[in-house]
């Protein structure tokens, strides 16, 4: 049994103004469709009509009428969390929820709600190629072909980068950029996508192993946790007394039975605007719009409208921009500068 399990927990500040803390990245549109609506159905393009959702209690209606609108709703399950944890205790708390209710050897499919992957098909044969491996007690990792010495993603190194699966020599989460810069030269890393494959089992065993902590707290919130319906809900304490530490520290750096599928599919996990726009396929000039625009002279900018009614933007004589419209917010940025925006949202906040 394959049991997709969504987590959805990114703030998603560097996406402001059209990510927001009460309308968090997971529920932004991509291409005419929330990025989590595209998380659930590659899931459900697996085969499976299970749904494990990790998410805030917060969001737990945003979400519900997310997946109630789809044409063909998933049988949802919601694990509820007070705050967030970080990925290490959402997925123990998943993989304990699925050995109990489904049984140890329940494949799980970890997918984050944020990321962009056009291409559901070939993400669907890599999966089950991962679903496969993860039977034969492998804890399964999605390589990305790396393009730059980016020090936020984590790196899987191998003996030959190619096409085919194969076990994981070394992961190393966030080098240095120094590190990152040697990995690259190397041509022996992939970049980590953030999607795992495994079973309950072979994660409870690697939890033990590694992170004894997280699995403890996690069993001790869950064991005093309530569930009603399709939700379960923790107790504030016990949830928080969890380590907040992701599953890449706590587990992928430290397991030996790690092995990585190949990614032949494109992904994105659009952290920044200037990742969304690179999402999309530009015009002759570089630009991509998501709006209507009237552009004189214009290069390489991204303009994104997302106001009520209809809106016409005109660019002139401007490149290497970001312009995003919002009903009561407008952002405009230069691309370089696009990692700087989580200071706008800090700015705001202080003003309370
Ligand atoms: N429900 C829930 N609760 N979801 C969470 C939580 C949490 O406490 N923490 C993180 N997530 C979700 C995020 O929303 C995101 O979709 C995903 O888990 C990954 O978390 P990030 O915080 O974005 O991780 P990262 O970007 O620093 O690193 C991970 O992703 C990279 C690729 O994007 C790692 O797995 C890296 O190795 C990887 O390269
Ligand atoms: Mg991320």
């Amino acid at each position: 049994k394959l049991v997709p399990v969504v987590l959805s927990g990114g703030a998603g500040t560097r996406l402001w103004p059209a990510s927001r803390q009460a309308y968090p990245k997971p529920f932004m549109k991509l291409g005419g469709q929330a990025l989590l609506e595209q998380a659930v159905a590659r899931g459900q393009a697996c085969g499976t009509d299970e749904l494990l959702v990790i998410t805030n209690q917060d969001h737990l209606f945003l979400t519900r009428n997310l997946l109630e609108q789809l044409a063909d709703p998933p049988l949802a399950h919601f694990l509820l969390e007070p705050q967030g944890r970080n990925t290490g205790p959402a997925i123990a708390l998943a993989a304990l929820h699925c050995a109990a209710r489904h049984g140890p050897d329940t494949v799980l499919l970890v997918l984050p709600a944020d990321h962009l992957i056009p291409d559901t098909r070939a993400f669907v044969a890599c999966a089950l190629e991962a679903a496969q491996l993860a039977q034969q007690g492998q804890l399964v990792v999605f390589g990305i072909h790396p393009t730059t010495p980016e020090t936020g993603f984590g790196y899987i190194e191998v003996e030959h980068v190619g096409r085919e699966s194969q076990r994981v020599l070394r992961f190393v989460e966030k080098p240095d950029l120094a590190t990152a810069q040697e990995y690259l030269a190397t041509g022996r890393f992939y970049w980590n996508s953030g999607m795992f494959c495994f079973t309950a089992q072979t994660m409870l065993d690697a939890l033990a192993a590694h992170a004894p902590h997280a699995l403890e707290t996690a069993r001790q919130a869950l064991r005093e946790g309530v569930t009603t319906g399709d939700v379960t809900r923790f107790d504030t304490h016990l949830f928080g007394l969890q380590p907040d530490i992701s599953v890449d520290y706590a587990v992928m750096e430290h397991a030996s039975n790690v092995s990585v599928v190949p990614a032949r599919f494109g992904w994105s996990d659009v952290g920044s605007w200037p990742a969304v726009a690179q999402a999309h396929t530009p015009d002759a000039s570089g630009n991509t719009f998501i709006a209507e625009v009237v552009d004189v002279d214009t290069q390489d900018t991204h303009v994104q409208v997302e106001s009520h009614g209809p809106k016409i933007v005109a660019t002139v004589g401007v490149r290497d921009l970001v312009i995003v419209d919002t009903p009561d917010a407008l952002l405009v940025a230069n691309k370089h500068s696009a990692q700087k925006i989580k200071s706008v949202v800090d700015a705001l906040k202080e003003r309370g």
